[in-house]
């Protein structure tokens, strides 16, 4: 038994180690590394996303495939992942496609100064849950936990990226690399700067390499639970 979720992290970077454009959204892998992405999706229990990426992306975040929602909905299981973001100033638009399309629950942990004014207007559309002074990763994975949530996907962004793998609550990293430059030191990261558990001295584990396309696949064991899998 577990406090936190199984918890995967999974994203696309270009061949420099970015994520996206400045202010813009921009889709750096191919079909069939999308439809892996999909796999992915509906074989978890939830998503999160930063707040930056639901105002820059505006992702839906639903599992596409028509057979994999079916196969979800035959197991009981809603169609697609309950949905996770994470804010500190709340400013996030109730209209925005995180919130509106799909069934799916949608779930908004917010600091404590702010949650108030975000349960008035995003209360509508999703489960506010006033997360402390500071949010912390770790925390809002338990509470997840106790929200039944096993397995977890991180999908972006950098922000959110480096708070997870700094505090070491990544069992997986899904890594695909594009074959395209950014070259925009204002573009987001993968990653920004942290402490992380690996390092020179502590290499992390590469489980698997896969080609797909134009991109490639790079998975690596962050914790004993990925051989638990
Ligand atoms: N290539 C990919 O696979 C991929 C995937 C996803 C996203 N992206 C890209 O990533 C970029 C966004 O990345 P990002 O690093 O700028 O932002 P992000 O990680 O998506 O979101 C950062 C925001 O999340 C909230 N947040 C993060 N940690 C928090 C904490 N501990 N407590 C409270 N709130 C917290 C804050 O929201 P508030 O500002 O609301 O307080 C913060 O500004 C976009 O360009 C997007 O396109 C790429």
């Amino acid at each position: 038994m577990h406090d936190r979720p199984y918890t995967l992290l999974s994203c696309c970077v270009s061949i420099d180690g970015y994520i996206g454009n400045a202010a813009s959204r921009l889709l750096l892998s191919n079909d069939a590394d999308f439809d892996r992405v999909d796999a992915v999706r509906a074989s978890c229990d939830a998503i999160l996303v930063g707040a930056e990426t639901v105002r820059i992306d505006n992702p839906r975040l639903l599992v596409r495939s028509g057979s994999r929602r079916a196969e979800r909905a035959a197991r009981g299981l809603p169609e697609s992942p309950i949905k996770v973001t994470v804010t500190r100033r709340a400013d996030l638009d109730a209209r925005a496609d995180f919130f509106n399309v799909g069934d799916a629950e949608k779930i908004v942990y917010c600091a404590t100064s702010r949650a108030a004014d975000a349960r008035r207007r995003l209360g509508p559309v999703a489960t506010v849950v006033d997360a402390g002074d500071t949010v912390e990763m770790r925390t809002l994975s338990t509470d997840l936990a106790a929200r039944g949530v096993d397995r977890l996907m991180v999908e972006g962004g950098g922000t959110v990226h480096t708070q997870f793998l700094t505090e070491d609550i990544v069992d997986e990293l899904q890594l695909t690399v594009a074959p395209v430059f950014v070259g925009d030191s204002a573009a987001p990261r993968f990653v920004g700067d942290g402490v992380f558990p690996w390092n020179a001295a502590r290499r992390a584990e590469l489980a698997d390499v896969r080609q797909l396309g134009d991109v490639v696949l790079l998975r690596y064991a962050l914790s004993a639970r990925f051989r638990e899998r």
